[in-house]
């Protein structure tokens, strides 16, 4: 008998790379610095991988009075500056052939007919068959502007076996009504299997390690509960400032531009069941589930905590606080950090509470989800030989050094039975060779594909302002947060909400 190798790889094997089809992407937003530094490489980075179809084409929609050459010149430049894969004349050739600028304002139907035209004219010239994305890396007011127009020349219609899309940007709204709103809008010109929210940390590759951790591995589910857990403790720290960002993240503040989206997607896809099959419909609802099971804690005084960056001394350099930020208003209230306490009210998590803190200016840029497990009922040492060791702790380290670290305790040598804190780790920069492509990318392409796991549903989105919205209500009747020197781990109210609860946050 002989083994029969096979030649040809079955279509349906998942270890084929997905190569988007033909296809082009609009991008409204094009000369923000969102396109700039994330969308224009993570496109280009896909080219480069193989990863887009020879067809695909970007078309660039903004005010500027460009010329071809000078979008060309535009993107070429965002690439060489910020590409992963590295430049390459080859890739470059072939995208640049697929290039578009339509010069107009949101509001300006002229541009939505030239627009129209240009789309019309690649499918004719480049055989992008019908299938289009417009992709808004626009503040959210201009949606209705931008979805009239796209519905008033039918970019928004297909025929047959086409697709249209839109990918949106969070902020999705600012509280539950206007995220609402928000969704009215885009609901009327596209369906929702059409519409995909972009939270980028889904497309990180630690934050879809949780599932395959999770649920590929005999050893942490039975560990997964409330009978073993003691706490968990997700925290998505910036040693950064809010740079140029003024005039996005004033009025918006830390638990808006990351719990609400960010932090909340962390804790849900850590404390959700196991989805029977591993589909998207099936994914969301598990984790909506878990937002819609959130129950807050009776105290917001005592169980949340809100700080404002002072100015002072960050590493080697002195920086400003952030009422003196270029563009914040002296009286400004927007919190740059948020601490905030959550049970989620399943058999499973009954009584574990979840603790989610976000900051900028802080000691560091880490994000982590630490799963902290109750000390042993019974050990036979003294309490003196343990007075080193701690708590178990299983901590996701999601970035900047990716991978997992189990906190455990080990005996020290010697004649003792002294026990101290220990780590085993796993780093993904040792166990595999490929870097990890960008959040970008990996969405991106899910989205040409049409895969939508990785993007929240509307429906989660308003379970998570449900969980904010009398959060945010409370803060606003609490006047000024409280100031934090730059470089620590935010306000003292901070510690001392976890110190109630004779518990002290992790030091990342
Ligand atoms: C964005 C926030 O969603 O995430 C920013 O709007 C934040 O304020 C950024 O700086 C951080 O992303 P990352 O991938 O660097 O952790």
């Amino acid at each position: 008998m002989t083994n029969e190798i096979p030649t040809l790889r079955d279509p349906q094997d998942r270890r084929l790379p997905r190569i988007s089809p033909p296809c082009g992407l609009v991008i409204f937003g094009i000369t923000g610095d969102l396109a700039r530094k994330k969308l224009l490489p993570a496109i280009y980075d896909l080219a480069n991988r193989g990863l887009l179809h020879p067809a695909f084409s970007l078309t660039g929609f903004a005010r500027r009075d460009w010329s071809p050459q000078d979008f060309e010149e535009y993107v070429r430049a965002s690439i060489e500056a910020h590409t992963r894969t590295g430049f390459n004349e080859g890739t470059w050739n072939q995208l640049r052939s697929g290039l578009r600028f339509v010069s107009g304002t949101f509001d300006d139907p002229e541009a939505y007919r030239q627009l129209a035209d240009t789309v019309a004219e690649l499918d004719s010239s480049r055989g992008t068959g019908g299938n289009h994305a417009f992709y808004l890396s626009i503040p959210p007011s201009y949606f209705p502007v931008v979805a009239k127009h796209l519905s008033d020349t039918g970019l928004n219609k297909r025929q047959g076996r086409e697709w249209r899309r839109v990918i949106i940007e969070k902020p999705f709204g600012h509280n539950l009504e206007s995220a609402r709103e928000l969704s009215d809008v885009i609901s009327q010109i596209f369906d929702e299997q059409d519409v995909f929210r972009i939270d980028h940390y889904l497309g990180k590759e630690t934050v879809q390690n949780i599932m395959a951790m999770r649920f590929a591995n005999a050893m942490f589910e039975p560990l997964w509960k409330a009978n073993y857990v003691d706490s968990v403790q997700i925290t998505m720290a910036e040693d950064i400032g809010i740079g140029t960002r003024a005039g996005y993240y004033d009025g918006i503040g830390a638990a808006r531009d990351i719990i609400q989206n960010h932090l909340l997607q962390l804790m849900a896809l850590t404390a959700m069941e196991e989805p029977v099959h591993f589909t998207p419909e099936e994914i969301r609802a598990e984790k909506e589930k878990v937002l819609s099971a959130v129950r807050l804690p009776d105290d917001l005084a005592a169980d949340t905590a809100r700080g404002q960056y002072a100015g002072g001394w960050q590493g080697g350099d002195q920086v400003r606080g952030y009422l003196e930020e270029d563009g914040i208003p002296a009286e400004s209230t927007t919190e740059t950090f948020a601490a905030i306490k959550l049970f989620v009210g399943t058999r499973r998590w009954a009584g574990v509470p979840f603790y989610l803190r976000a900051g900028k200016r802080l000691g560091k840029r880490v994000t982590e989800i630490a799963v902290i497990f109750k000390r042993s009922a019974h050990v036979p040492f003294g309490n003196s030989d343990l007075s080193e060791s701690g708590q178990n702790a299983l901590v996701i380290r999601v970035q900047p050094d990716e991978g997992l670290t189990l906190k455990l305790g080990a005996k020290v040598p010697g004649t003792s039975m002294q026990v101290r804190d220990v780590t085993m780790d796993f780093a993904y920069g040792h166990a595999f060779t490929e870097d990890s492509p960008e959040a970008y990318e990996r969405l991106i392409l899910d989205a040409l594909v049409g895969s939508a796991p990785l993007f929240p549903h509307q429906r989660e989105v308003e379970a998570s302002w449900k969980i904010l919205d009398p959060i945010l209500s409370f803060w606003e009747t609490q006047g000024q947060p409280e100031p934090y020197a730059p470089g620590t781990w935010g306000p003292q109210s901070a510690h001392d909400m976890l110190a109630r609860d004779e518990r002290f946050w992790r030091l990342p």
